[in-house]
């Protein structure tokens, strides 16, 4: 398992938030968190990269128990999140936002421009575009493309398909297959439960800070019962 989660329970102040939350990512694996809004979904990828620590419950990234870890150190483990909100550099070009992501110059080993550029294309083209002229779209693109500058082996993303359109949200669907097939480990977040079960191996359905449901997106695809009553879908 490259990542697991037991029991944790996770607070902001007095507001206890997650209820002995349990999950796992093997290697190269591809895992939805799914829940309608306010579920907790964001906290458990806030959990994970020490942002709000758990208050109990331990987790495992790497084989490595992260407690006590501060949130550089984590991403400097391989953990890189991509937030709801993106948060991309507008008053810098696609190219500066990568670069300044960069772990290190002449980054030969992992993710390099080239790289990057022939996995998303679009970006290439836009190369020297300032990135709050792109679109919503290309935005999310932009954020994962400079979270994998920093070579992360576990890929949080947020919600990727929030706020697209349909053809962006397929085109976020296409990227994520392009990485899961380059071996990345992905756990993403998702009320578009349509959207994340096209791109997971397996899922979690949070209800309240719960884990409610888990197993295969295949049979949860296949299951419209429980997709209404946990998601209302
Ligand atoms: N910084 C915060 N302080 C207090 N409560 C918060 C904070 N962030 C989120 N919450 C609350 O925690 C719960 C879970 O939020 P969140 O993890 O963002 O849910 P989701 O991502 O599933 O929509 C919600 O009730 C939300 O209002
Ligand atoms: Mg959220």
């Amino acid at each position: 398992m490259l990542l697991e989660l037991t029991e944790i329970h996770t607070f902001y102040g007095l507001s206890h938030i997650l209820f002995g939350v349990s999950l796992e990512v093997a290697q190269g694996e591809t895992v939805c968190l799914l829940g309608r809004n306010g579920v907790g979904k964001t906290t458990t990828l806030r959990s994970i990269m020490g942002l709000t620590p758990p208050r109990s419950g331990s987790i495992n990234i790497f084989g490595k128990d992260i407690k006590d870890k501060q949130p550089f150190e984590i991403a400097r483990m391989g953990v890189g999140l991509v937030p709801e909100d993106r948060l991309i550099f507008p008053d810098l070009t696609v190219g500066e936002n990568l670069e300044i992501a960069m772990k290190e110059k002449n980054n030969v080993r992992g993710w390099t421009f080239e790289k990057i550029y022939k996995l998303f294309s679009v970006l290439k083209e836009r190369n020297r575009q300032l990135g709050g002229t792109l679109s919503g779209g290309e935005q999310q693109m932009l954020a994962i493309a400079r979270t994998l500058m920093g070579n992360p082996r576990l890929l949080l993303l947020d919600e990727p398909s929030a706020g697209l359109s349909p053809i962006m949200v397929q085109a976020v669907e296409d990227h994520i297959h392009l990485l899961k097939k380059e071996g990345m480990t992905i756990l993403l977040t998702e009320q578009n439960s349509h959207s994340a079960l096209k791109v997971s191996d397996r899922a979690y359905i949070l209800e309240k800070g719960r884990v409610v449901w888990q197993g295969k997106a295949s049979v949860l695809k296949k299951n419209p019962v429980i997709m209404k009553n946990y998601l209302g879908v």
